[in-house]
């Protein structure tokens, strides 16, 4: 098979939404995401809304990704489709349309593990020049709405998970506090901003003390919860006084935590390249928490650019590529799956 012109189409509809992207031979030529503004009035993702709007929008999104790009569709070599973790519902307009193309167009299909997309967005190319990527090996710290896991990545076919959270994930942490606050969802990018105009050391919340490189986030829910709660006690308008000195100690509290045992992670495993990756990569407090740990601990870090933290096709095309280039396609019959890790 030729290794040289490939050209793949990447989809990925595992939650809310909907993206296609188109690169070849490695480089990005375009990434269209349709977001799903549905949710916000309901405080968090309705499933069957999201496998709605995931109907309509997967045909234009798709159809502006091949014009972006400059592509036909004859041009494609394969196609690359999120085949899970996900919304079982969201997951089968993706794949259905993506096992519909392929076979329509008699090229390869290649089942992409969502997880491992958003590791390897960190090897989006934009241009030919583009060389600022990670060495292998390296540690990754993989966080979103339904994710906190610390990840040594040896190859981009080959992960092994440190840690996860026993419970909630660190976005989830901060969306359910922000909807607490009343702040509407998703919570993340409000308390992003928030936090930035706050004392972070004006509140102290509970940090979870569990052995290795596990995380735990419900503790910390709970103690923000009952903190507010006796808090509006005393003074009903609480939050709208505070709530700038509320996100910061809460966004400091999430920060310490996934860097605490990011750092002894690598560590004990003596790795100094480190990345982060996923919706809560997109946090400025965690963001700045690498740079300093760059520069006190010497380490190589890699954050990526916005547009590649949340949900994207761009990392779901990347890894479509690697794997057509180690031949590693799938077959019509293997289904979505909901729930999978990394290994
Ligand atoms: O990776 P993602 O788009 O979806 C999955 O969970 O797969 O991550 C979404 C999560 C949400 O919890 C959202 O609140 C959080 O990422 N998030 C942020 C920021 N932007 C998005 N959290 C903190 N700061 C942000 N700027």
């Amino acid at each position: 098979m030729k290794k040289e012109n490939i050209v793949i189409l990447g989809i990925e509809s595992s939650c809310d939404d909907t993206s296609a992207a188109v690169l070849r031979d490695g480089v990005l030529l375009s990434n269209v995401t349709a977001g799903q503004a549905v949710h916000e009035a309901y405080g968090g993702v309705v499933p069957e809304l999201a496998s709605r709007a995931h109907q309509q929008n997967i045909v234009p999104v798709v159809d502006q990704a091949l014009k972006q790009a400059g592509v036909s569709k004859e041009e494609l070599s394969a196609v690359a489709f999120t085949r899970g973790p996900g919304l079982m519902g969201s997951l089968l307009v993706g794949v259905s349309f993506a096992k519909g193309l392929a076979c329509s167009l008699g090229i390869p299909m290649i089942e992409v593990n969502h997880l491992q997309g958003h590791v390897l967005a960190h090897f989006i190319k934009e241009n030919e020049t583009d060389t600022d990527q990670p060495e292998y090996p390296f540690l990754c710290l993989l966080v979103s709405g339904g994710n906190s896991q610390i990840i040594l990545v040896k190859a981009y076919n080959d992960m092994e998970v440190l840690g996860q959270t026993i419970d909630d994930a660190a976005g989830e942490a901060i969306d359910k506090c922000s909807k607490v606050m009343g702040l509407g969802y998703p919570g993340g990018p409000v308390i992003d901003r928030l936090a930035r105009q706050g004392n972070p050391e004006a509140y102290t919340f509970a940090k979870p003390n569990i052995e290795g490189y596990d995380y735990s986030f419900s503790g910390l829910k709970t103690s923000f919860l009952y903190s507010l709660r006796d808090w509006l006690q005393e003074d009903p308008d609480f939050i709208e006084h505070h709530k700038a000195d509320l996100a910061a100690s809460l966004e400091r509290t999430i920060v310490d935590i996934l860097m605490k045992k990011l750092r002894k992670a690598a560590k004990d495993r003596h790795i100094r390249q480190v990345a982060v990756a996923g919706g809560v990569s997109a946090n400025n407090g965690l963001r700045n928490a690498f740079r300093e740990h760059a520069d006190k601990y010497g380490w190589k870090i890699f954050i990526p650019k916005f547009g590649y933290t949340t949900d994207n096709a761009a990392m779901i095309a990347i890894t479509g590529y690697y794997k057509y280039l180690d031949n590693e396609f799938c077959t019509m019959d293997q289904p979505a799956y909901s729930r999978v890790t990394l290994r």
